[in-house]
């Protein structure tokens, strides 16, 4: 996830620009740039670093313009340095673009253009449309032409913004599955991700819809399809959110946005990752012992990673917990281990000594990855990331959501799955199917909100979702709660069961769901207030309190299966008075052991 924003009209343009990508910092923050038009000139200045920082370093604000162009990073292709920092220039040095997104087709573009003469700068996929641009105009004679025609060669997910510096009286936006909305303004129009960059200077928005593109000028704005190049007719839409609503997207915490997130986290996860996961399918074959590691959520993908590999590969890998790695298999480890480490920060200091001294020991390192250029990412032989954006709420949930989906890729496409990637390819459906039990899970949490000790229980694939939802429940609502396999409550934890204590129970509709269910009939015999969360309709009053689950493949239900349990921790924490983006004694990367 990245941030863009471009202002063409009167005023200081790049002091208007920087102010609007400060509100953006929440979606990316590794470097950022800006590209001023004045005339018929442009200038660049850009770096790795915070906004702060990179203003004062390269003087930014004495930049002269009428127009103009901005981007924070959050790093996908390419890791965050100067280099790669947007905006990205073709060959002449007259075409900046920045693009939050992925150009799924840049391998092609770039050959095609590289066997053309174009020299490539930096590793981003954004370069290539900067190239491809200045390829088509060769062909055509005005700007809006060679913009477009560019548009329809590419594949995959963009917002971007151009600003050319032969053409001073207009910007070019273009959107394709990544957010873009206009501003209109009393002084100059503005396009941005997201309605805070521009809401200090304007309320009145456009909202550009899949397959638009956008043309800008002083006084005027106009928005065309970008297949047929025909104009759409828009309406003017009033925003009544304050600057502080509106850095949340209107959500009153960054967790509950960041839950809403996971749909897209999980698709652009999967458009990220999908296309290169074969090579390193490879390695989960080509190792006599197989060992996942993480901590806290990151644990519990692995153990997640456990199941899905058993299951569709048949191969028996080893979970530790990396803070415990060191303990059992100093000395032990050999070059046919290999080591998939599993965290979303890459800084995590338990995790980072566990791939250290997998590599002392000759063996593999994978890690599984959310922030570009972390430390993880640096010492591991191979890396895939998680493309779920800046996550700023300390508790883990579009990271977690996504960490499954790659796991689950690689399980299906080492074994050649093509099912299983199909049904993979419906689980951000399914969420946003799911996203709409909040309100039951607001009634829930009323009839809970004082108990102050819960069970969640499972069994299979989501004993990890158990696990999950009763960390989440005390990270961030400080009660006490426990996740464990379903076999195990009988086995000394049903002691603790007394009138009234919150068992609640994922059970998918599979081959385990009635083994589950009797589980949750003995916690009802000894007074358990029992919530079930299924897709079987059918038994009625097995439990107190039902959520109802959509119909889908039980192996990957635990992606699913964690979102309400993550709104129900959320739910009881306001309810509780807690910050959620901010739970005590915590932080977001743990770099101490
Ligand atoms: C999850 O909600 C927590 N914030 C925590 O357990 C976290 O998952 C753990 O500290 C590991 O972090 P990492 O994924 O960045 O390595």
């Amino acid at each position: 996830m990245c941030g863009i924003i471009g202002y063409i009209g009167a005023g200081d343009v790049c002091r208007i620009i920087v102010s609007g990508l400060k509100r953006l910092e929440y979606r990316g923050y590794d470097s950022m740039g800006v590209a001023i038009g004045n005339g018929g000139t442009i200038e660049v200045r850009k770096g790795a670093g915070r906004i702060d920082d990179l203003v004062n370093r390269f003087h930014m604000l004495d930049l002269k313009g009428d127009r103009g162009v901005g981007h924070v990073r959050w790093a996908t292709h390419g890791s965050p340095n100067d280099t790669n920092a947007h905006p990205q220039l073709d060959c002449t040095g007259k075409i900046a673009v920045v693009h939050n997104g992925i150009i799924e087709n840049f391998d092609e573009l770039k050959r095609m253009l590289e066997a053309r003469g174009h020299v490539f700068r930096s590793q981003t996929d954004t370069e290539v449309v900067a190239h491809l641009i200045e390829e088509e105009l060769k062909k055509h004679a005005d700007f809006e032409a060679a913009f477009r025609s560019a548009l329809r060669e590419l594949r995959g997910s963009f917002a971007l913004g151009v600003v050319y510096a032969d053409d001073a009286e207009s910007l070019y936006f273009a959107r394709m599955e990544s957010p873009l909305v206009l501003g209109v303004g009393d002084h100059g129009m503005f396009a941005a991700s997201d309605v805070p960059a521009f809401l200090e200077h304007t309320r009145r928005v456009v909202l550009m819809d899949d397959g638009e593109y956008a043309i800008l000028r002083r006084n005027s704005w106009e928005v065309k399809e970008i297949e047929s190049g025909r104009t759409v007719p828009k309406e003017v839409h009033e925003v009544s959110w304050t600057l502080e609503m509106a850095e949340k997207g209107g959500y009153p915490h960054f967790m509950l946005k960041e839950i809403y997130e996971q749909p897209e986290a999980i698709a652009a996860t999967l458009a990220g990752s999908l296309k290169r996961i074969g090579e390193f399918a490879d390695m989960l074959y080509n190792h006599d012992k197989v060992i996942l590691v993480g901590m806290g959520t990151s644990f519990h993908s692995a153990l997640f990673g456990k199941y899905i590999l058993q299951r569709v590969l048949g191969i028996t890998p080893i979970v530790e917990e990396a803070s415990e790695f060191r303990y059992l298999y100093d000395g032990v480890l050999d070059d046919d281990t290999l080591v998939v480490a599993i965290t979303q920060s890459g800084e995590t200091a338990d995790t980072l000594a566990a791939i250290k001294l997998a590599k002392r020991s000759g063996s593999k390192v994978l890690s599984i990855v959310n922030v570009v250029g972390s430390m993880a990412t640096r010492l591991s032989d191979g890396v895939i990331y998680t493309h779920a954006g800046p996550e700023i709420g300390v508790a883990a949930t579009k990271t977690y959501t996504s960490q499954l989906a790659v796991l689950a890729a690689l399980a299906f496409t080492a074994n050649d799955d093509r099912d299983g990637i199909n049904d993979l390819r419906k689980v951000p459906e399914k969420i946003r199917e799911t996203l709409n039990v909040r309100d039951r899970v607001a009634e829930l949490a009323d009839v809970v909100r004082d108990k102050r000790g819960f069970f969640y229980i499972s069994r299979g694939v989501n004993v990890p979702t158990a696990m999950e939802g009763a960390l989440k429940l005390k990270e961030i609502s400080y009660v006490y709660a426990e996740g464990l396999s379903a076999g195990e409550l009988k086995h000394g934890p049903l002691a603790v069961v007394e009138e009234g204590t919150p068992v609640i129970a994922i059970a998918p509709a599979d081959d385990l769901y009635k083994k589950t269910l009797m589980n949750v009939e003995e916690a009802k015999a000894r007074g358990a207030f029992t919530v079930l969360l299924s897709d079987e309709h059918g038994d009625g009053d097995a439990a107190d309190f039902q959520i109802d689950m959509p119909e889908m493949n039980p192996l990957l239900t635990p992606m699913v299966y964690a979102v309400p349990l993550q709104l129900l921790a959320y739910e009881l924490a306001v309810r509780l008075g807690r910050d959620p983006d901010k739970p005590r004694n915590l932080a977001k990367s743990v770099t101490v052991e």
